[in-house]
């Protein structure tokens, strides 16, 4: 089949190096695209917001499924837009994208679903949720109800944190029309740990956890980033976790959808936390992370076109078991290479040198079977651009070095390796990714 993929991130290179290793994937396009992805997919320019544009195309490329990467073009109704032709397209309609694109949604949701959260209130008047905040000291959180880039949210210490949040929100629109209403919860205290499952309305698989490293430095300190790094498995939250978050989340969220008339097809992101044996959902994501998607791509095995396929037709449950969506033992570790000061101003354009000693050119023949050794390190390209025939930094996140091992420190320690061959001006990373898990372990 043809597949194109939308983006044009280090999440978007990664689902493409893993569908080039598709059994059943021939030919594949990338609406956006980067020097890394070009190596991989025909590149075509067209807006992920330009979705008469995308359909036109798919419609005459004959593109048998599109898969999309970022929540942008899935809460403005894509899939619905392709749906509406009869174009194969893997992600939720616009009608269940909700549970990313609006918190109150997504509250809603848990609530009929039985899924554990944290307690909330709701508020479209600043005055009302002031009241309510003086009247409940404590830590809580505030969070804008729409999409904000990840910004939305405000960690309170006490109530005067969360009286400052409101006004910005609310009355000083920090995050525009997303914070005209707020969702004010409990501060939740314990580990935060991602959860993937593909999902095909009633039918479900999972790809497991995931531990993201939000803060730019060192120890969870300094401004919160896109992610800085990404682990997985997580090997202090065993497979029991996972069956448990299957069990008690992912499936319930999938009945309450189909009751709700808005089937969940694509894959459901859900940030827990985790303290002792509670758990509770943070928040649900329509698409992969990033940087969580790399590593998750490294331990993938099976054909990941004919899977996302599968989801995007709603194929049943023993539709998805057949397509054994596997993912190999090994663990696999992301280390995301920044542009000096990022989240914050940052310079583009800086030349990039090393990566040809580690990445080594595509295999030329793409089905070639997964040779384990040949990809034990992969560098997915996130922010950059060819500028006269040199590859230069060209956003904040730059590269996502990844690497897959027999265990979580070997494969942490070759990412690092790996890390340290590749330089630019400027080149900012963590050197502290899956610490937490490898604290926990035998030296
Ligand atoms: P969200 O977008 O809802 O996942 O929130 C963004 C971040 O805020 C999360 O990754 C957590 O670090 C933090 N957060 C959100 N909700 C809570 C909560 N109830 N208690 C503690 N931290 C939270
Ligand atoms: N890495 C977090 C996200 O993609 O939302």
């Amino acid at each position: 089949m043809k597949v194109m993929v939308i983006g044009k991130g280090g999440r978007e290179h990664a689902l493409l190096w893993r569908l080039n290793q598709s059994e059943t994937a021939r030919k594949l396009y990338c609406a956006g695209g980067n020097p890394g992805i070009s190596q991989l997919a025909e590149v075509i320019s067209i807006a992920p917001d330009d979705f008469a544009g995308l359909v036109d195309f798919a419609r005459r490329e004959r593109i048998d499924l599109t898969v999309v990467g970022a929540e942008d073009p899935l809460a403005a109704g894509i899939v619905d837009e392709f749906d509406r032709v009869g174009l194969r397209i893997f992600g939720p309609s616009r009608a269940a994208a909700q549970l990313e694109a609006s918190k109150t949604f997504a509250k809603a949701v848990m609530r009929e679903a039985g899924v554990p959260t944290a307690g909330f209130e709701v508020f479209d008047d600043a005055e009302v949720a002031r009241r309510w905040v003086r009247a409940h000291a404590g830590p809580m959180v505030v969070k804008a109800d729409g999409l904000a880039r990840g910004k939305g949210v405000v960690v309170c210490e006490d109530a005067a944190g969360a009286l400052a949040a409101i006004g910005d929100a609310m009355e000083r629109r920090r995050f525009g029309a997303a914070g005209a209403r707020v969702v004010i919860e409990e501060r939740l205290a314990g580990e935060e740990l991602s959860f993937f499952a593909l999902c095909g309305g009633e039918s479900a698989v999972a790809l497991g956890l995931v531990q993201d490293h939000k803060a730019a430095y060192d120890g969870d300190r300094g401004p919160n980033t896109g992610g800085m790094g990404a682990y997985t498995p997580v090997p202090h939250f065993g497979a029991a976790l996972e069956t448990r978050v299957m069990n008690e989340v992912v499936r319930p969220t999938l009945g309450a959808m189909r009751a709700r008339g808005a089937p969940f097809r694509g894959v459901m992101f859900v940030g827990l936390m985790v303290d002792g044996e509670r758990i509770n959902v943070l928040e649900y994501n329509v698409r992969f992370g990033d940087p969580e998607c790399e590593p998750l791509m490294m331990r993938f095995e099976g054909d990941l076109a004919a899977a996302l396929l599968a989801c995007a037709e709603g194929r049943s449950q023993a539709g998805l078991n057949g397509l054994s969506v596997r993912l190999s033992p090994r663990s696999a570790a992301a280390v995301v290479l920044a542009s000096g000061g990022y989240p914050g101003e940052y310079r583009k354009g800086a030349a990039i040198s090393g990566l040809e000693r580690i990445d080594g050119a595509e295999p030329s023949d793409a089905k070639v079977r997964w040779a384990l050794q040949k990809t034990r390190v992969k560098v997915f390209h996130a922010g950059t651009a060819m500028r006269g025939g040199r590859l230069v930094s060209d956003g904040g996140r730059v590269l996502v070095v990844t690497a897959l091992a027999e265990d979580l420190r070997r494969a942490v320690a070759t990412a690092y390796e790996a890390a340290a061959i590749i330089e630019f001006e400027g080149k900012q990373m963590r050197r502290d990714i899956a610490r937490r898990a490898l604290e926990r372990m035998p030296p």
